[in-house]
């Protein structure tokens, strides 16, 4: 067989084939129906394709059955219900069941950091592998969607070998997933590229074959899908330096934010004109308190896990420094909220009792409620700390806020999380917090004085409105300082 890479070919009518169940299109199923898997269980049954999800947790599967999505993410809990009742999707906690339906079963479980180290924990990979393999009896595709260190696909495609019967002729694929949380149904249904690491030319026609539906939209919508066909090793690494870049891209910004503060220059106009030049762009130059979430911080850091263990550690040493910038970023706002406070910042940090803080946002980004690794959350258990009474609000987050960090206050709307506050801290730039009224929350706090961990409000505005306004690399506005005059950058 010969393997064609790098392609970027759009669908390849001639590469269509019969899937082993002997239906027209490929049946689908999903192992692990946590973000990835579910988000993309639901979009392709929407697509028109025969589904099921398939989990080891049965209050998630019975959820997802009922039609209760169990994260937030726009637009997904109306295709759920919509899709359940076609007919054409389903949950399941039988592995028995997931083989004898399924002719592409995606690997989507999670692959969070090692409690030991910086490494990915592939425990849940391999019980997946090893719960569905015994059961194939027929030929089918196992791909691999999760993010994994490189060399997995070759090790999943061992264990297939080792414990699927023999004879049933199970391939092995892997395809990685760009999906953002906050726009993962655009992102599953319109992808800007699908990369498919492959072996066989079944495998990669069945992959093509698996997302004809999506190259079937995009014509319909005069686009493209460009397809990007490689080896396994490719295939693997392309999520991670992705995710390294994206990652990069922030720390970069946010390292030129702590230049700005000591330069006295303000970062939001800089990445403004330096994203003008095409070879830099735009996207992702928004300084604040940094990336968190269930990506970016524990890839950069399997990655350079894995990089030690292929013996080029010193290739990714840089991100060593990327997640030391983010990490500072959090920091940083300790020490403006001890300088609007004034309160002296001693080596164990700022004593802040006495203080009421309302910190408004605390998931890692807005239309989320996700709080895994998030900034937000980070910095109010420091604030906490600091003896401060914090009070919390979030439009999505304050159950997942409550499990991870119980010992603040949550209240359920943004008035109440301001009132009678000395010190207003936005940390997750959620459309509310952007177009909240400087002027009618400045009735309600006791000191009209406000970080900007986000950069996502006008300091003129707020200023204007008499708050004294700190945001992240940009210059301090408000009383007892001169002016912002600049229009600012918002998210
Ligand atoms: C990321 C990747 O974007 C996605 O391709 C991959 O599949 C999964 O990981 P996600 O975790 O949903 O997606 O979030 P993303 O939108 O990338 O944001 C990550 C973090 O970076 C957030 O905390 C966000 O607030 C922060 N961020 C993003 C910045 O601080 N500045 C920016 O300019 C952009």
């Amino acid at each position: 067989m010969t393997v064609q890479y790098p392609s970027t070919s759009a669908v390849q009518p001639h590469a269509l084939i019969t899937p082993p169940s002997g239906g027209p299109r490929p049946r689908l199923t999903f192992l692990g129906t946590g973000y990835l898997g579910a988000t993309h269980a639901i979009c392709m049954a929407e697509l028109g394709y025969e589904v099921l999800g398939v989990d080891v947790d049965e209050s998630k599967i019975g959820k997802l059955a009922d039609g209760q999505v169990p994260f937030h993410e726009p637009g997904l809990d109306e295709l759920l219900r919509r899709n359940l009742s076609t007919g054409r999707l389903h949950f399941t906690t039988d592995y028995k069941e997931a083989a004898e339906f399924g002719d592409v079963h995606f690997i989507c479980v999670g692959t969070p950091q090692r409690p030991d180290g910086m490494a990915a924990d592939l425990s849940y990979v391999e019980a997946a592998v090893t719960a569905l393999a015994p059961h194939l009896h027929r030929k089918a595709l196992v791909v691999g969607k999760s993010t994994v260190p490189v060399g997995t696909a070759d090790w999943v495609a061992q264990l297939v070998a080792r414990n699927a019967p023999p004879g049933s002729e199970v391939e092995v694929a892997w395809s990685p997933e760009f999906l953002r949380e906050g726009f993962a149904v655009e992102d599953v249904i319109r992808p800007d590229r699908l990369v498919f690491g492959v072996k066989s030319e079944w495998a990669r026609s069945m992959l093509y074959a698996t997302y004809k539906g999506v190259f079937e939209l995009a014509a319909a919508e005069d686009r493209e899908v460009p397809v990007v066909v490689t080896d396994f090793a490719t295939a693997e690494l392309v999520k991670v330096a992705a995710n390294a870049f994206l990652a990069t891209k922030i720390s970069f910004i946010n390292a030129m934010a702590e230049v700005c503060e000591a330069a006295g220059a303000d970062v939001t106009l800089l990445a403004k004109a330096i994203g003008y030049d095409a070879r830099i762009g735009k996207a992702f130059l928004r300084a604040g308190v940094g990336f968190g979430g269930g990506c970016l911080p524990k890839d950069i850091r399997a990655f350079q896990a894995r990089a030690q263990e292929l013996g080029v550690g010193e290739a990714l040493r840089f991100l060593h420094e990327v997640d030391l910038i983010n990490q500072r970023r959090r920091a940083r706002v300790l020490h403006l909220a001890a300088e609007l406070l004034g309160r002296p910042f001693g080596p164990a940090g700022p004593d802040l009792a006495g203080t009421r803080i309302a910190v408004l946002g605390a998931t890692f980004k807005p239309n989320s409620d996700d709080v895994r690794d998030s900034p937000a959350l980070a910095v109010t258990k420091a604030l906490h700390k600091t003896g401060a009474t914090v009070t919390v609000y979030d439009p999505q987050g304050t159950d997942n806020a409550r499990r991870e960090l119980p010992t603040v206050t949550y209240v359920s709307s943004l008035n109440e999380a301001v009132r009678d506050a000395d010190l207003v801290c936005v940390l997750t730039e959620w459309e509310e917090f952007r177009h909240a009224d400087p002027e009618k929350l400045g009735e309600l706090v006791s000191a009209r004085r406000v970080i900007d961990g986000r950069n996502c409000l006008d300091p003129a505005v707020w200023s204007a409105a008499g708050w004294e306004y700190r945001g992240m690399g940009r210059p301090a506005v408000g009383r007892q300082t001169a002016p912002h005059t600049s229009s600012p950058e918002t998210a």
